[in-house]
Order: C-alpha cells, then sequence, then structure tokens
C-alpha cells in the first residue's frame, strides 16, 4: 500500500490546540505537512480572553516529532481573524493548499431559554467561521489550482438534538455551503468536503458514557478528514460520518415522489390521498445539484 504523504504542502486546521483539530493536525504534520495550528485557547462556551498555550503545546509536539508547524491564536469569528490566519500561513509557508475548519464552541439551551446571544456566538464562530477562513483562503487556492477544504458539521445538525437548535442551523450551514462551494471549486481543483465526526473531547465527556467515550478517540476520525485533505481524494461534496471506528457516507436524499398534473388544480385534498407515496422512501435519490434536483420535477415515470 503506498503512503498517502503531504510533503510540500500547507495545511490550515482552525481551533487545532485540542480535540479533533489537534489530532488531524498531528496526523497531517506526521506525514510532511507544513501546519498552521490555529486556536485562540477559549473556554468550551467560547468565553473568556483565551489561552495561546494550547496552539502553541501542539506546534512544539509537531518540532518535536520533526515536523514543521507555526501557531496562530486569531479567532475564526470575525472577518480580520480568518484573514489573519491566512496571512500567518502566507507569511510562514508562501500558500495554504489545505484547510480544515474544525474550531466550534457550544452554547447549549432549549430554543425557548435561549438569548440571541447565545445564537450569535454559535452561528459566528461554527458558520461565519467557517466562512470567514475559507474566503480568506479560496483566492490563494484558485491562484495555486490546487485545494482542499473540509467543513465540520454534527449529527446534531445533520438529524436535531435537544437543546442545540443554534448549533444544529450553524452545523447544516456549513453543508449549505459546501454544496455550492464543491461547484465553484471544482476548475480549479479545489475539492471540498465535510466530516460529522464523534469523539471524546471537552464537547462530549460530559454527555456522553465512559465506556462509549474510551472507543470514541479524535485519532479515529482524523484518517478520513486527512484522506480527503489528500492529492489522491478527487471526490467534493462529500459528508462522511466517522467515529469510535465506524465510517460512512450521509447523504440527502429525496424520495421518487409522485406526479399530479401540473395543469389541473391540485387540492390539498389530493396531495393528502397521496401523502403514503410521497413520503415512501423506497427508492429515493438525491441530486447532484440544484438545478438537477428542481429538474427531477419534470421527469415523468
Ligand atoms: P474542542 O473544544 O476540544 O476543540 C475545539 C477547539 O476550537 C478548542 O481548542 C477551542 O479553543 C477552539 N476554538 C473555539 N472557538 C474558536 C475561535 N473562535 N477561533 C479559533 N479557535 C476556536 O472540541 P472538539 O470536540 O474537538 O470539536 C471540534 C469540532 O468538531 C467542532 O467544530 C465541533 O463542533 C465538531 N464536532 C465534534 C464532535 C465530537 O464528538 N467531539 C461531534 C460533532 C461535531
Amino acid at each position: 500500500m503506498s503512503e498517502i504523504r503531504f510533503d510540500g504542502r500547507v495545511a490550515v486546521v482552525t481551533g487545532s490546540g485540542r480535540g479533533l483539530g489537534k489530532s488531524h493536525a498531528l496526523l497531517l504534520a506526521s506525514r510532511g505537512a507544513k501546519v498552521v495550528v490555529n486556536d485562540l485557547g477559549g473556554a468550551v462556551d467560547g468565553a473568556g480572553g483565551g489561552s495561546q498555550t494550547p496552539a502553541e503545546e501542539v506546534v512544539q509536539e509537531i518540532k518535536a516529532a520533526g515536523g514543521e508547524a507555526v501557531a496562530d491564536y486569531n479567532g475564526v469569528h470575525t472577518a480580520e481573524g480568518g484573514k489573519g490566519i491566512i496571512e500567518t500561513a502566507t507569511k510562514a509557508f508562501g500558500k495554504v493548499d489545505i484547510l480544515i475548519n474544525n474550531a466550534g464552541i457550544l452554547r447549549d439551551v432549549s430554543f425557548m431559554k435561549m438569548t440571541d446571544e447565545q445564537w450569535d456566538m454559535v452561528l459566528k464562530v461554527h458558520l461565519y467561521g467557517a466562512y470567514y477562513v475559507t474566503k480568506a483562503a479560496w483566492p490563494v487556492m484558485k491562484e495555486n489550482n490546487y485545494g482542499r477544504v473540509i467543513f465540520t458539521t454534527s449529527a446534531a445538525g445533520l438529524y436535531g438534538n435537544f437543546g442545540q437548535t443554534n448549533y444544529s442551523a450553524a452545523k447544516m450551514g456549513v453543508v449549505g455551503m459546501m454544496n455550492t462551494l464543491k461547484a465553484e471549486g471544482a476548475k480549479n481543483n479545489i475539492m471540498v468536503n465535510t466530516i460529522g465526526p464523534g469523539a471524546v473531547s471537552r464537547m462530549t465527556e460530559s454527555i456522553m458514557p465512559k465506556d462509549v467515550l474510551d472507543l470514541m478517540v479524535p485519532e479515529l476520525v482524523s484518517p478520513i478528514v486527512c484522506l480527503m485533505c489528500s492529492e489522491d481524494f478527487k471526490e467534493t461534496g462529500h459528508i462522511m460520518a466517522a467515529g469510535a471506528g465506524h465510517y460512512a457516507k450521509v447523504q440527502i436524499i429525496e424520495s421518487k415522489g409522485v406526479y399530479l398534473d401540473p395543469k389541473s388544480k391540485v387540492t390539498m385534498e389530493d396531495v393528502r390521498e397521496k401523502l403514503p407515496d410521497i413520503v415512501n422512501m423506497e427508492g429515493a435519490i438525491t441530486a447532484q445539484n440544484a438545478m438537477d434536483g428542481i429538474g427531477k420535477f419534470f421527469k415523468q415515470g
């Protein structure tokens, strides 16, 4: 089996001072990538002034193992922060080939009790953060005709989770961003994919039983994330799920549906009568893009 390498490649991993991001950064560096270890070092809810220690320690670990890395302490949640992170990469290593949008926080609370501030801050870090850093990296990748971008979603967004409306919305937002960027990046060899991870970290250690968490090490998520960052990976627009040694693809699918005569007046009662067939997911299909999705309306049969 030939080894997958990242020699000559420059990778930015946001929020890589701890948890999943740290694991991704260490794996990329161990295979030859020069890595920007970004982390503002805040609390799990994003509060506090932050600390340089987490990013700095990961850089030291990479260097001690013979790799190359620099620390960056910008927050992803502002446009200046996003630009600053990419500038750290271009100043230190001249370019950016790989971007893993991983930084994240939680502000869990039921929808009734959620404040606008709790909503905004989670959207700011996960959705705007992914936007700001990707927006700054995109022209560099386009110029070099090469890019591998990863977004980080969550089962909470894909399937829902009590008390996480802010987080769920943000985590599906990045899936929408990927779905369009996959088309906009393709001609410049920029592949955009998404990971839905499951791993023990300070984010999950209080909400899952210990015997489950013991199997959910971040190092079991990073192989598929880093594979999607490799030159060999020519696929774009995938959502991959990974945790505890399980690897799978997630897809948005649509039932085959039913056709009612578009030239007739369709009533609610007509739709109600057909509802069992409309929601029957047997033979469900996916679409490559919005036009393909809309085009299906006209493919009778
Ligand atoms: P973590 O809390 O261990 O790591 C997140 C890192 O992001 C922290 O080091 C934090 O300082 C950094 N960070 C937070 N806000 C930042 C900002 N504005 N700018 C720069 N860095 C910032 O959490 P974990 O579990 O490693 O999560 C990583 C990503 O994976 C997150 O996006 C999370 O939502 C996602 N995720 C994790 C799951 C899990 O099972 N651990 C499940 C689903 C998604």
